[in-house]
């Protein structure tokens, strides 16, 4: 109920904090440090308010019994874990930097702590709750609605989130990890009208770019793709070469058609004839599910010149597949 919610909104509000002020404590140096080698200044922990589970089992647990709080309420939140042994709870964070999650009335209802070094797993996050619906809730969404902006953008991890906004694309949002869901594309769609998904340059970035594709397009979203090429992700594509580079690729970004198109050519040996029949059946399949004609028209023209087909022919073929889902 609306009471319970506004108590599992307090117990967050004071984990936060507690995670905000455990950062800046000397014995937690290393904590600190470990941000600043990022790249991530004090005014940067202070816009996303990140913070530092101590390395202590239970520490707190023990902050949230002081101010009174039951256990029963204390595990609802996600924040604790119950011990098999003896029944106890303790901190479900421990030895983590921290990045709380808000909605969009800018409180906050997760977190995702990420561990110093190596280890597994890199990323731990707050179960889903009466307050966290993983499906409806975008990473930095509460800092990008604020302005209105042309397009968003649509990366992987906490740590892109923050090097995109430092280098000032304020429209940065992440599904966190690398399901993206129709309740997602809805609630981009009350800000925008195009996309740029802009993924780690991985096998799996791929993959979920091509998933999140037709989600994004089904809500009637404009999709392109950005890949990068020579860093694994934003955040390292930053570091090595700066938001004027970013800015540029980012107005290049190809039409998600093209995207998908050299994604299929991947696939195929075009150098054989029965290939390239296959290759060009597969890519007019694709054209065919657009719901506009007139892109239809223009993609036919250009792959057409590209892959030297005659266009009368494409264009047949891709009357057999008009309106067809791919
Ligand atoms: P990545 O593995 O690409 O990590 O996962 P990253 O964001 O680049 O992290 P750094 O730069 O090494 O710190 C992308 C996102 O997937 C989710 C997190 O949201 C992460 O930011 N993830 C990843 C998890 O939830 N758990 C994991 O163990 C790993
Ligand atoms: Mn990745
Ligand atoms: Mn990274
Ligand atoms: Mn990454
Ligand atoms: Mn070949």
């Amino acid at each position: 109920g609306v009471n319970k919610k506004a108590l599992h909104l307090e117990i967050y509000k004071k984990a936060a904090r507690f995670y905000y002020y455990s950062l800046q404590l000397k014995e937690n140096e290393q904590a600190l440090e470990y941000f600043h080698k990022r790249g991530i200044t004090s005014d940067v922990i202070k816009h996303f308010g990140l913070g530092y589970a101590p390395a202590k089992y239970n520490i707190l647990y023990q902050n949230m019994k002081r101010e009174g709080y039951e256990d029963e309420d204390l595990l609802e939140t996600g924040l604790f874990l119950k011990s098999k042994k003896n029944g106890m709870l303790f901190d479900r964070f421990s030895d983590r930097v921290m990045f709380p999650i808000f909605n969009l009335n800018k409180k906050v209802i997760a977190f995702g702590g990420r561990i110093l070094g190596e280890g597994q797993p890199k990323y731990l996050n707050s179960p889903e709750s009466l307050l966290f619906d993983k499906s409806r809730t975008l990473y930095g969404l509460h800092i990008a609605r604020n302005e209105k902006h042309p397009y968003y953008i649509l990366v992987e991890g906490y740590m892109d989130v923050i090097a995109m906004h430092v280098a000032g694309f304020t429209q940065t949002v992440a599904s966190l990890g690398t399901a993206f869901t129709d309740g997602h594309a809805k609630l981009l769609k009350r800000y925008t009208q195009q996309v740029v998904i802009l993924y780690d340059n991985d096998g799996a970035g791929k993959k979920a770019a091509l998933r999140a594709i037709p989600i994004l397009r089904s809500n009637g979203i404009n999709v392109k793709v950005l890949q990068l090429t020579d860093a694994k992700d934003p955040d390292e594509f930053l570091k090595k070469h700066g938001a004027d580079e970013m800015k540029k690729l980012l107005d290049e970004a190809e039409s998600h058609i093209w995207f998908r198109i050299k994604e299929i050519e991947s696939t195929y040996h075009l150098e054989l004839p029965d290939e390239k029949v296959k290759f060009l059946q597969e890519v007019a399949k694709l054209i065919g599910s657009l719901e506009s004609s007139i892109e239809q028209s223009i993609y036919s023209e250009e792959i057409s010149q590209k892959y030297q087909i005659n266009q009368d022919a494409l264009q047949a073929e891709v009357k057999k597949y008009y309106q067809s889902e791919a």
